[in-house]
């Protein structure tokens, strides 16, 4: 396999693109696509502040590093949720982080929930009625309140995570399954901010989840194998399953249920629904973040609790 644009030996072959690159021009190509869609999805400009959201995983880290390359200002945000799974997941996802960081002479800004709030997330979900033992969904309701706070509060114009294609798909197949019209007008590259909340940014949403792991891998960025303990048999796992299997009878597939969809809804798709976004009707009196309901927003609501019942 020969690469297109130099006719070198090709290290990737990207039959979802009929192109195969050599890895020069494969670390080339990926910051080139990149830049295009941060310009075609109007994300942000040259001269604003990003926080990158950064897990330790090869996404968000390759997604720093693109951006780093790209001439961008970007701040990284590491926030420890005190999982262990037996191996140390968020001990280990943090070195690499901060590894990484420290590599390149890049900012890492760390929050820690045991630190910050004296709770983690396990310890949080035990006892939030949203738990019920599987703490995805406090995490992330933890992690959006955090990433927020630390935006607004240090000044970035822009938040950034890695999510890629696969991921995308993957909740664009679930809420597809259910049609959860309100998910599916909100699924979007770029969430515009608006009083308190800052703009959400996921620049590698057009990437397979293979493109980027080949990129980090490539690049020699060092991050963790591991998905999080907890994430075993999701439903968001076995979602990715079902459109791999369509993926390899049907290269491209992938992509384009993601952006067929990005197109029709532009296009009218759901016209005359009223978007509802996550408009910030109520300001928290305790964290003063945006929230959808009068009083407390639903994060400190749980601390509350939390600390309640451990006095
Ligand atoms: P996930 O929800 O684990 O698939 O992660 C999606 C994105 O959220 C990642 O690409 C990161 O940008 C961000 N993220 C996940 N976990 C963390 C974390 N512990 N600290 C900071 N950002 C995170
Ligand atoms: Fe939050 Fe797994 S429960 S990363
Ligand atoms: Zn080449
Ligand atoms: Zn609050």
């Amino acid at each position: 396999m020969k690469c297109k644009t130099c006719g070198g030996k090709a290290v990737v072959n990207m039959r979802q693109h009929n192109l195969a690159l050599c890895k020069e021009h494969y670390l080339e190509w990926i910051p080139a696509q990149t830049a295009r869609f941060i310009k075609k999805y109007w994300m942000f400009g040259p001269d604003e502040k990003i926080l990158v959201a950064v897990s330790g995983g090869k996404d968000s880290l390759s997604l720093w590093d693109i951006l780093h390359k790209l001439g961008y200002t970007a701040d990284g945000l590491y926030i420890g949720l005190g999982i262990d799974g037996g191996f140390g997941y968020s001990k280990e996802s943090h070195r690499l982080a901060k590894k990484f960081a420290d590599d390149n002479g890049l900012t890492l800004h760390v929050v820690d929930m045991e630190e910050t709030y004296s709770f983690n997330i396990p310890v949080l979900s035990e006892i939030s009625a949203r738990g019920h033992g599987k703490p995805c969904s406090v995490c992330g309701m933890a992690k959006r309140h955090e990433m927020n706070r630390i935006a607004n509060q240090l000044g970035y114009d822009v938040l950034a995570t890695g999510h890629n294609l696969d991921d995308e798909a993957a909740v664009l197949f679930g809420n597809t399954l259910t049609w959860s019209k309100d998910y599916l007008l909100r699924q979007k590259p770029v969430l515009d901010g608006h009083d308190g909340l800052a703009r959400k940014v996921k620049p590698l949403c057009r990437f397979y989840e293979k493109e980027m792991t080949a990129y980090a891998m490539l690049r020699g960025i060092e991050y963790i194998y591991d998905e999080c303990p907890f994430s075993v048999g999701s439903t968001s796992i076995y979602y990715k399953e079902l459109l791999n299997q369509l993926e390899n009878e049907r290269p491209g597939a992938k992509l384009s249920f993601y952006l067929n969809f990005l197109d029709a809804r532009d296009k009218g798709l759901f016209a005359g629904d009223v978007e509802k976004e996550e408009i910030p009707l109520h300001i928290c009196p305790t964290c003063s973040q945006p929230t959808m309901y009068e009083g407390k927003c639903s994060f400190c609501r749980m601390i509350e609790k939390a600390r309640g019942l451990n006095e």
